[in-house]
Parts: C-alpha cells; sequence; structure tokens
C-alpha cells in the first residue's frame, strides 16, 4: 500500500512515497546465482556423451557447492542460469552428447537421485536432483532435453531427425523429485534447439510460497508464456537467462528484470551467465517492493555470484481475462487517479500541455530503432516528444553538478521493433547523450554525474508498461513514484537520486500488436 505526504515545491509537487511494505503474511528466502559458465571452446565440434558430460560435470561441481553455500544461508529456492551447464553456440547435431531425455512430470513422478536406474543417460538430472535433495531445497536448473517424436503420431513438426531437441527448465523440490519442465517457447537464435509444438505453461507449487511459473531469457519480452502466466494470476516468476549482449540504454539485464518486477506486480527470481567476452552479468531477486541484485563492472575478476534475499510470498492475483494487452478498467490493476500529487494544479502542467515552442525534435537510433528526440535545454523545464499520437511528457530539474555540460534528451519510440526479434512497443524514456554531439543521444553509455528530479509520463495503449530508473554505474533506483490509471497513463516520478542519471524509461509493450 502507498502512502504519501505531499508538498509541492516550484516546479513539481513531491510525493513521498512512505517505504510501503509488502502486504504478505509470509516470507522464504530466495537464491540465484550468477554463473561464470565454463564454455565448450569448440561449440560447433561435436562430441561423445563422455566428452560432453567430463565438461559439464565441471559446471556442475560448482552449481554443487553453491547449492550447499545458499543451503547455508537458508535458500529454500535456488535459481540457476540459462545454458549453465553446457555453454552456447551449439549447432543442431553438435549438441547431440548434451541432451538427455526429461520424462513429463506431469505423467510420472520420479526422482533421479534416488531412482537413478529408471532412466538410462541421465546424469545431470540425477547430479541436480541430488543436490537439491542434499541441501534440501528447490532447485531450478537449464538443461537440453531430447524428445523422441514421429511425424504420424505426435505432430507435423517433428523434426526430420525423429525427435525435438528443447531449451528448458527443469525444477527438482527438496527432496529431489523432479516436479515441473518447461520448454523455451522463444528461442533467440538458438541453432541447437526448436520451438515446442504446443506452448507450455508451467507452473509447480511448494509448502513455502505457493506457486511460480517458469519462463526462459527470451520469453520475458513476449505474451506467451510470461503474460499468459501473469494473466493466469501467478505473481512469482522464475527466469533463468544468457541476457547477451547486454544493451544500454534500455535493455540491461538488471534494468529489465526490476522493471519487469515492478511493472507486472510480480517477483523474478533472475539468474544470468557471466561472460565478459559475451558482455553479460546481471542477476537479482526482485519483487515490487525491492531489488536484491548484482551486476560487475567492467575490470570486475570474472566470476561467479550467489545473491540470496528474503522476500515476501506473493500470493495469487485475480486471474485476469480481458483481451490480451488492452487497456481495462480493471481496478485491480490501476491505481486511483488522483492519489496525492498535483493537488496544486498550477504548478503541475497537465499531460497534454503543447510543446514547448523552442524544442526541436530530431531522430536517433536507440536500440535500433528510430527513436524522435526533444533535447533537454535547460536546467528545469517541461518537455513532450511524440511520434503520432503517442505522446511522452517530461518535467525535469537538473540538480547541479559540478561543471557537467552532460546532454540529455526525451525520446518516443510507437512502432514495432524489428531488429533480432519483432515485438510492439511504445517507449518513453529520459537518456544521457554518450557524447556532446546530439546524434549520439541514444547510444550506450553506463556513467553520469547528472542528478535530475523528473516526471515523466505517457498515455500507452497497453497495461504493460514496464518502468526504470538507472543511475551511474548501473545502479537501479526504484521509482519514488509509479502511478497507473484505468485509462492507460503511466506516471513516474522520482527525486532525491544517489548517483547520476543514465536512463528513465517506461517500456510499453503492445502485446496485442504483435504478429505470429
Ligand atoms: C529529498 O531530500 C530532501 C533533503 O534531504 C528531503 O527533505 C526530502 O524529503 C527528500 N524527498 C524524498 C521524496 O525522499
Ligand atoms: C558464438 O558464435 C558467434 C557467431 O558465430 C561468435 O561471434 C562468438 O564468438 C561465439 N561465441 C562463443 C562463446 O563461442
Ligand atoms: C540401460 O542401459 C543398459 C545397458 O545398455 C540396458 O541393459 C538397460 O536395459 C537400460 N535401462 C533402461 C531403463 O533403459
Ligand atoms: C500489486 O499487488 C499488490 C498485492 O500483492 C496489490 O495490493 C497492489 O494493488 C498491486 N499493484 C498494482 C499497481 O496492481
Ligand atoms: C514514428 O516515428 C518514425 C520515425 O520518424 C516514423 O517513421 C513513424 O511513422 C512514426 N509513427 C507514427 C505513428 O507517426
Amino acid at each position: 500500500m502507498f502512502l504519501f505526504v505531499v508538498t509541492c515545491v516550484a516546479l513539481f509537487c513531491f510525493s513521498t512515497a512512505g517505504q510501503e511494505e509488502a502486504d504478505a503474511d509470509s516470507w522464504y528466502v530466495a537464491a540465484v546465482y550468477e554463473h561464470r559458465v565454463i564454455l565448450n571452446p569448440e561449440p560447433r565440434v561435436p562430441l561423445s556423451r563422455t566428452a560432453a558430460l567430463q565438461h559439464m560435470q565441471t559446471n556442475l561441481d560448482v552449481y554443487e557447492e553453491q547449492a550447499a553455500q545458499a543451503a547455508q544461508q537458508g535458500a529454500q529456492i535456488l535459481v540457476f542460469p540459462e545454458d549453465g551447464l553446457q555453454g552456447i553456440n551449439f549447432s543442431r547435431s553438435s549438441i547431440s552428447g548434451y541432451l538427455e531425455t526429461i520424462p513429463d512430470p506431469q505423467q510420472e513422478s520420479w526422482n533421479p537421485c534416488t531412482e537413478p536406474e529408471k532412466y538410462n543417460n541421465t546424469e545431470v538430472l540425477q547430479r541436480l536432483s541430488c543436490a537439491a535433495r542434499r541441501n534440501n531445497l528447490y532447485l531450478v536448473a537449464n538443461v537440453a532435453d531430447l524428445q523422441p517424436c514421429t511425424r504420424k503420431t505426435d505432430h507435423v513438426s517433428c523434426p526430420s531427425d525423429g525427435h525435438w531437441q528443447f531449451n528448458t527448465n527443469v525444477v527438482f523440490s527438496s527432496d529431489g523429485e523432479l516436479v515441473a519442465r518447461y520448454h523455451k517457447q522463444n528461442p533467440y537464435f538458438e541453432d541447437a534447439f526448436d520451438t515446442p509444438p504446443q506452448p507450455e505453461i508451467i507452473i509447480f507449487d511448494t509448502p513455502f510460497a505457493g506457486r511460480f511459473g517458469l519462463i526462459i531469457c527470451f520469453d520475458i519480452l513476449f505474451h506467451m508464456p510470461t503474460i499468459s502466466l501473469v494473466e493466469k494470476g501467478v505473481r512469482q516468476l522464475i527466469f533463468p537467462t544468457a541476457w547477451y549482449p547486454n544493451q544500454l540504454p534500455l535493455l540491461d539485464a538488471i534494468q529489465f528484470q526490476w522493471a519487469f518486477s515492478l511493472g507486472a506486480n510480480v517477483t523474478l527470481l533472475a539468474a544470468n551467465i557471466r561472460n565478459d567476452q559475451l558482455i553479460t552479468t546481471g542477476s537479482g531477486i526482485y519483487t515490487p517492493f525491492s531489488a536484491t541484485y548484482h551486476h560487475a563492472m567492467k575490470g570486475d575478476p570474472e566470476e561467479g555470484k550467489l545473491l540470496v534475499a528474503r522476500v515476501p510470498v506473493l500470493r495469487q492475483g485475480q486471474s485476469v481475462t480481458t483481451e490480451e494487452g488492452e487497456v481495462t478498467s480493471e481496478s485491480k490493476l490501476s491505481v486511483a487517479a488522483d492519489s496525492g500529487y498535483c493537488h496544486q494544479e498550477s504548478s503541475c502542467a497537465p499531460i497534454a500541455s503543447a510543446v514547448s515552442p523552442s524544442s526541436t525534435t530530431f531522430i536517433s537510433t536507440m536500440m535500433y530503432d528510430p527513436f524522435t528526440f526533444v533535447l533537454l535545454n535547460d536546467n528545469n523545464g517541461d518537455l513532450n516528444a511524440c511520434n503520432g499520437t503517442f505522446c511522452c511528457h517530461l518535467q525535469y530539474r537538473r540538480i547541479s553538478q559540478g561543471n557537467s555540460k552532460e546532454l540529455y534528451a526525451l525520446g518516443v519510440f510507437a512502432g514495432t521493433h524489428i531488429k533480432n526479434g519483432r515485438y510492439a512497443l511504445q517507449v518513453c524514456a529520459l537518456v544521457r547523450c554518450a557524447g556532446s554531439d546530439i546524434s549520439s543521444c541514444g547510444q550506450e553509455v553506463e556513467e553520469a554525474e547528472t542528478k535530475m528530479d523528473f516526471l515523466l509520463e505517457a498515455k500507452f495503449g497497453t497495461r504493460y508498461v514496464y518502468p526504470s530508473v538507472l543511475a551511474s554505474h548501473l545502479v537501479l533506483e526504484k521509482p519514488e513514484r509509479l502511478e497507473k490509471t484505468a485509462d492507460g497513463r503511466v506516471t513516474i516520478k522520482h527525486s532525491n537520486m544517489t548517483a547520476g542519471l543514465v536512463t528513465a524509461c517506461l517500456y510499453g509493450r503492445m502485446y496485442h500488436l504483435d504478429k505470429n
């Protein structure tokens, strides 16, 4: 619940969100492990099963140590990253030695640790199961699954070599039983893996925290299965990922992880791999209330990182059965329009105020999309930037910080992102430009000195809007105020930054406009 103290100062109306408490009646301890995956240096060269196992055992050795560490710190569930055992860049045939056939836990119960003889060729599942059992915790890992199929009896999509290969999450309960299996729905340029013939919505139950849903990496950007899980009322998602390369200014791993948690009002247990060559790091335990995260910086030793946090149980929400992505008056998902700020109307401009006549717009590419930008020319001001009828509104005040001449711009994009995946967006982003020229606006930068108080808002055509405030050196800040109204307007308001502002973003996903 939110508690607001309102005082209007000059341009801004500051509202202090009293540190809201989770309305949870119970808590649990979650852990995620960012793993510096030991890679196969030649992933395109097929290995024997023995050699592939030998390779995976080196990663499993680390998993076992970390499971013991996590248990020592009281963890009840531990999540390992995507591709953390075999690595990346395999072809469909070169990964064959790494594959195990994972039985469907919805069809049969199996404890690989106590019944190893039930299936051959399941050494990896056995070690994972025993690690869960030995440490008395739920364990989630990502593995490569082989499922035999025939075109006649199974599905027309059965590959000509007679089996599917899936990028797969497996979950073991604290006694080692295999309790869930999820096949990734949205592979990201993964030659080794197939898309499952039917999308899978996989949920498992735990005695300490109720239900969790399973997703993998790129899935987080799509309706199926991620938003389907959320719309079924699942409030806790498990997210093994291999998020490379990290992409500022809008989609750095930790930035989007917490943005998703805040925007969807869910807990996200995110475990990423660590690899400096692939430019990937960034894992965390996120709730709508707080974040415990890790993001390695340049020059840090390349190593793994275990995160453990006590988090509130988020009970199942009401199932939302409205048409996907559309704004509805579903009161559960919205906060009252007038809940405490802008009482003093004269000092807070309405959203539809005209574009300041002095502001000229320019187009610059950000995240491969043509954003329309407006520069922040003054120490404070009020700006609009529009792409068609979609407009972003910004009120800002720079907090003077030395002689910093850092350039900032407000960017807007409404359209379909088409590079490395297609997805429809409405985005508002206040960014620090990487250099002193406007053409640098939208390029990657991770440091900033300029602190800013601001209000950023827009009226979106979706209720799935993911907010982020990213400060210098990959520090996440929680928007002091996040507000959504039933008609789609989303506002973030922020002040008292602890470090310079790199990005403030409202990332709206227009799932209903995605074409399949
Ligand atoms: C910001 O900092 C000032 C000065 O420390 C303090 O008075 C104010 O309450 C803070 N505002 C918020 C929203 O935290
Ligand atoms: C993976 O493949 C890409 C493209 O073939 C290559 O650029 C990259 O270096 C490879 N990475 C690893 C870790 O094998
Ligand atoms: C496992 O492999 C052995 C040796 O090839 C074979 O005898 C046994 O029947 C297999 N067990 C199962 C469950 O397939
Ligand atoms: C988020 O979920 C909590 C319950 O856990 C609920 O009280 C709150 O209203 C929700 N917030 C939004 C914006 O839906
Ligand atoms: C958004 O901006 C892009 C780039 O200028 C432009 O091509 C596109 O037509 C604009 N969209 C709308 C709806 O005006």
